[in-house]
């Protein structure tokens, strides 16, 4: 467990809403007790949940309806061998293959500086040149290139109002895409299980065949919102280049649509959860969930055992740190385990 748990601290680490980085060891010793041969990630978000399951020698499927963690799963746990070389990535970072300037043109002004948008045309027109792993990496070290030089790495407003001098909101997006491809190098193995990576709704997920399945869907929060679409478009769109993606061009930054999910409604959110337990229930089910989210623990608890007889709650204490970020102040929020088998 040590060692996939280092592994899992070198993953490449992409700011994202819900990750759960530091809930890694935790994590690790119910996947461990558990025991299994193969593993759903069906809410793969950032992939280090995905990437810990491979360290610790699981066959994973990974899933998330956006495009973009998909990639990321395609590049860092499908992937068992293929590294970018020296040479694909100064090709990459080379003048434009055709001149092509979609991002220049539609996002000129809102996010990053003119030579960080014409190095993403540019290093877009190599990439659709690249197939495979090979592709892969190079969207996901461009994605969380962009990510990390985006204030706060999300893409809900369009000024420097968070710039704090950091060095990551400085260093030119070229030189960021070089070290996140180094980084993503870095954690590439092989656990010699054929890993998958899928993008689509949960509920067109094949729910046969996975000992273990890890439900992290969105939280439905009390008020507020968790629109991952609002908050990581830009990511989103640039994983495909925005092909077949539709911008709403009356928005100020630009964003892509909102993609509808029944897990971020207080509404909808308890059918949602009743429906995809009952969809995993041959399989050892565990959920993350919050404690300020709906439905609440006790509910959880009965729809869990709608399709479990055995169901357990188990709160994650707060104070830990993991890898090499100290953990943030934490908020007075507690993360719940469920699990049911
Ligand atoms: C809490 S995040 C998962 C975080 C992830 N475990 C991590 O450690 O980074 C929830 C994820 O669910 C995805 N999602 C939301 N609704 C979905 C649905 N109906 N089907 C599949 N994925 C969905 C979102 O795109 C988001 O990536």
């Amino acid at each position: 467990m040590d060692e996939a748990l280092a592994r899992t601290a070198a993953f490449p680490r992409l700011r994202y809403m819900g990750s759960k980085y530091r809930l890694a060891p935790h994590l690790a010793e119910v996947f461990v007790e558990l025991g299994g041969h193969t593993a759903l990630d069906a809410f793969s978000g950032s992939g280090v949940v995905s990437y810990l399951l491979k360290s610790l020698g699981y066959q994973v499927t990974s899933n998330d309806f956006l495009n973009f963690p998909s990639i990321i799963c395609r590049a860092a746990v499908v992937n068992q061998t293929v590294q970018l070389s020296e040479t694909d990535m100064d090709k990459i970072c080379g003048t434009s293959a055709d001149g092509r300037d979609f991002i220049q043109r539609t996002f000129d002004g809102l996010y990053f500086t003119q030579n960080d948008r014409v190095f993403l045309d540019s290093a877009w027109s190599h990439v659709d040149q690249l197939t495979g792993h090979k592709r892969a990496i190079a969207i996901s070290a461009l994605v969380l290139a962009s990510a990390k030089k985006q204030p706060r790495g999300v893409f809900t407003f369009t000024d420097l109002r968070y710039d704090d001098g950091r060095r990551d909101l400085h260093l030119p997006l070229r030189e960021h895409f070089r070290e996140c491809v180094a980084a993503y190098n870095r954690v590439v193995f092989t656990n010699r299980r054929r890993n998958r990576a899928f993008c689509g709704d949960v509920s067109s997920v094949d729910a046969t065949g996975h000992d273990v399945v890890y439900l992290d869907p969105p939280y439905a929060p009390p008020r507020d919102d968790n629109d991952y679409i609002k908050r990581y478009h830009f990511l989103e769109g640039l994983s495909v280049y925005w092909q077949g993606q539709k911008i709403m061009e009356h928005t100020k930054t630009k964003k892509l649509e909102k993609r509808f999910t029944p897990f971020s409604y207080k509404r909808t959110v308890t059918e949602a959860l009743r429906e995809t337990f009952k969809r995993f229930k041959d399989s050892t089910i565990v959920l993350s969930y919050s404690s300020n989210a709906l439905p609440d623990a006790a509910a959880i608890i009965g729809l869990l055992r709608e399709v479990k007889d055995d169901v357990e709650l188990r709160p994650i204490a707060h104070e830990y740190s993991f890898g090499t970020h100290s953990a943030a102040k934490r908020r007075d929020v507690a993360e719940y385990l469920f699990i049911g088998r």
